[in-house]
């Protein structure tokens, strides 16, 4: 049976007919109940969209539309923001490693700074405003690549330079809106959170009363979402500051799915079952080790548990491994479920594979939001 919140199986069987696969789906009603879901724990925050989660236009014109800002951490994405409508306090420009095309698109836009080490103060754009990003050394439960927050990652200031590079900014001309802080992706246990909000305003002695604590994203599917902001309001209303948030799974996993048809199916001693898409369409499985809900869109008595093998020459390249299915069959529909986020976001050309087209279910019908790639699409630029 398929969670309430995804479509139907006929649609899904309907939109896989019509527009091929492999296929990423979407549902704009899911996309908007997750936003609900949001703003129903989190009240006034503001919310800021971590497009690197998902950067399709269409997407960000709904989530612009219904006053969400974004989140960017590259030229590209400062451009899709752009695009999407987005300018002044509607955009965040973040990123460990900004090159001076992302200072000048940011100052051009007005947007907020995210400040990830005490150099960027010398090299903001004068009068910028800024948030300090902290890190604050937590071992979190999460995939180790998906760990920010970690005392031995890139990312932020230790918690005992952020009062200083806060001054710094100040001394420099620039606005020091505040701190932020973002402990990772795919976290399911509040009480990280808890313990990294908690550190964070145990600077609250020496930084005094500041504008903006920025909570971060990072809520795993399934986290007490009312928990996580219940501590997150709690250290803005330390610091007396208004609190923003950057999701980006939470707002669009759910709203995903990619359809994938069966290949064939192949018996070793393990059982596998062939799809046509892999590591190229959804990487998080080989990446992350992640699993992801699998929906066999036909009938039949389970027979047994199949690993999903993509077509990639790579042995890693299984969307899921042990999965329990009716008999397969060349021409049989899988459905892979939360593959909103970071799924067609992370997908690839390698081996030349075209990347699939995205569609979107708005109620009524679906709408093409992305084409499927040609191979001449992929070798355009090549000369
Ligand atoms: C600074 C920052 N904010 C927000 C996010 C979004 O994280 P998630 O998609 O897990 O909510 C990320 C993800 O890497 C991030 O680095």
């Amino acid at each position: 049976m398929l969670p309430a919140h995804h479509l139907p199986p006929a649609l899904l069987r309907d939109a896989a007919d019509r527009f091929g696969t492999p296929l990423y789906v979407y549902s704009a009603a899911e996309l908007d109940a997750a936003l609900e879901r949001v703003r129903g724990a989190f009240g006034d925050a503001r919310v800021y969209y971590a497009m690197k989660a998902n950067p399709n236009l269409t997407l960000l014109r709904r989530l612009h539309a219904a006053g969400v800002g974004f989140e960017c951490v590259s030229p590209g994405e400062i451009a899709r923001a752009e695009h999407a409508g987005a300018a002044g306090e509607q955009l965040i420009v973040n990123g460990p490693a900004k090159t001076d095309a992302e200072y000048a698109a940011g100052a051009r836009l007005g947007a907020t700074f995210i400040l990830d080490r005490a150099e960027e103060v010398g090299l903001l754009p004068p009068q910028s405003r800024a948030l300090v990003r902290v890190n604050p050394a937590l071992d979190v439960s999460t995939h180790d690549h998906l760990a920010t927050g970690a005392a031995g990652s890139k990312f932020g200031v230790t918690l005992a330079q952020a009062p200083a590079v806060l001054e710094a900014l100040r001394a420099g001309g620039h606005t020091a809106l505040g701190l932020h802080v973002h402990i990772g992706s795919a976290i399911r246990d509040a009480r990280d959170f808890t313990a990294a909000f908690g550190r964070l305003t145990d600077l609250r002695g020496q930084t005094g009363p500041l504008d903006v604590l920025d909570a971060g994203g990072g809520w795993g599917l399934g986290a007490d979402l009312h928990g996580i902001a219940r501590e997150a309001r709690r250290a803005a209303d330390a610091f007396g500051a208004q609190l923003w948030v950057e999701p980006g799974r939470y707002l669009v996993a759910q709203a995903g799915t990619l359809l994938t048809r069966v290949v064939g199916i192949k018996r070793t001693g393990r059982n596998f079952c062939l799809v046509d898409a892999g590591m190229t369409e959804l990487l998080r499985p080989m990446l992350y080790a992640a699993q992801h809900p699998v929906t066999p869109l036909w009938e039949g008595a389970e027979t047994g548990e199949w690993d999903l093998a993509g077509p990639a020459c790579e042995s890693g390249d299984l969307l899921g491994r042990n999965v329990a299915l009716p008999a397969p069959e060349r021409g049989h529909l899988l459905a892979i479920g939360e593959a909103g986020a970071y799924g067609a976001a992370m997908s690839s050309n390698y081996l030349t594979r075209a990347r699939p087209a995205e569609v979107l279910w708005t109620g009524q019908d679906w709408q093409v939001i992305r084409q499927r790639e040609t191979p001449q699409d992929i070798w355009a630029a090549e000369v």
